[in-house]
């Protein structure tokens, strides 16, 4: 059948006739917020590269995720900018380092609300990489015990979910084994499984303090030009133990997440990373293109592609539209 009989635009004429047969549909129950702990008190510094992200101290921070928890955001990862970096990224995993105190402060305040720690050393070695190096070399086996002793202490401190960002092979299963030993069997991970080298990380860099002080992340991260790499990647991590796996970055990258999506049978998340919200919130500042509308579409987009779940420094923005009813 054909036009005339067949009219599209019918089921376009309404706002409700347009509700009624959306495909996709996006609520704050995907969203994930991204945030920046430091130390210090009553902090709040501003990341020029990113409007409305700040650089929190844990009582802001607390704050923050209150309101957070108020929109009905599904929970925050946290991302440490520890005072002190050495070569063997001791923050990472100190029991009483920033994470740690993070999560124990959040989680004494703050209900429904889940917690997730990224884990990952660059933002507390001094050379920025995100392992221990061998001379100049990233060393993925001597990273991975500190990477599990990571997950374990901000489990211990109580977080809901550890989400490894390393890229470095194996560390899926030695922090599983670690968890387990440590009784912490239920405890879930999200790992950033197809995760490329990419310059949309501008930013996050700049607001984490983690840019490699020599050299890139080639040999660990991702080479864009690959997609059936990506399904190796995430099929091992998947062998490995992991709950959930992430793509990142996610608009250059919704191939990944649809294939990702249908070839395996377990939630899929999208970190919409911070060089694509900057490139929105620079384009709509300049009254270039609606603000409100394209991060609507941005994130409609990831999900259409096959993400559950979104990690978006949008998510306060977005999830106050949606409660507007748009
Ligand atoms: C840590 C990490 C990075 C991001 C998340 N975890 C930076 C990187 O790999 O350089 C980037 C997030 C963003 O750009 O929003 N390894």
């Amino acid at each position: 059948m054909s036009f005339p009989i067949v009219r599209l635009r019918r089921l376009r004429r309404s706002p409700a006739l347009r509700r009624l047969v959306a495909e996709t549909t996006l609520t704050v129950n995907d969203l994930i917020y991204p945030l920046f702990v430091c130390e210090g008190q009553g902090v709040r510094q501003d990341v020029g590269s990113m409007p409305g992200v700040s650089r929190l101290s844990i009582d802001t921070l607390v704050r923050e995720c209150r309101e957070v928890a108020e929109l009905g955001i599904a929970g925050v990862i946290l991302f440490g900018i520890p005072d002190e970096k050495d070569a063997l990224g001791h923050g990472a995993y100190d029991p009483k380092g920033i994470i740690a105190r993070a999560v124990r402060a959040i989680k004494k305040e703050v209900r429904d609300l889940l917690v997730i720690c990224d884990v990952c050393l660059c933002e507390y070695t001094d050379h920025g990489h995100c392992g221990v190096l061998d001379k100049k070399r990233v060393h993925n086996d001597a990273t991975l015990e500190l990477l599990a002793k990571a997950a374990v202490v901000y489990a211990q401190a109580g977080a809901d979910m550890v989400a490894p960002s390393d890229m470095m092979d194996g560390r899926v299963i030695e922090i599983r084994e670690a968890l387990d030993e440590a009784g912490l069997e239920e405890l879930p991970i999200m790992s950033y499984a197809a995760k490329y080298c990419s310059a949309f990380y501008g930013p996050f860099r700049e607001a984490a303090d983690s840019a490699p002080s020599f050299g890139d992340r080639q040999t660990y991260q991702m080479d864009p030009a690959n997609a059936i790499e990506a399904l190796r990647e995430v099929m091992l991590d998947v062998e490995e133990g992991a709950d959930i796996v992430m793509v990142k970055p996610a608009m250059p990258y919704l191939d990944i997440i649809h294939r990702v999506r249908q070839e395996f049978d377990l939630p899929v998340a999208a970190y919409q990373v911070s060089g694509e919200f900057a490139m929105i919130k620079a384009a709509a500042a300049n009254g270039w293109v609606d603000h409100d509308r394209m991060m609507m579409e941005s994130l409609v987009g990831i999900k259409r592609a096959g993400a559950d779940i979104i990690i978006t420094y949008f998510a306060k923005d977005a999830a106050r539209l949606l409660a507007g009813g748009r």
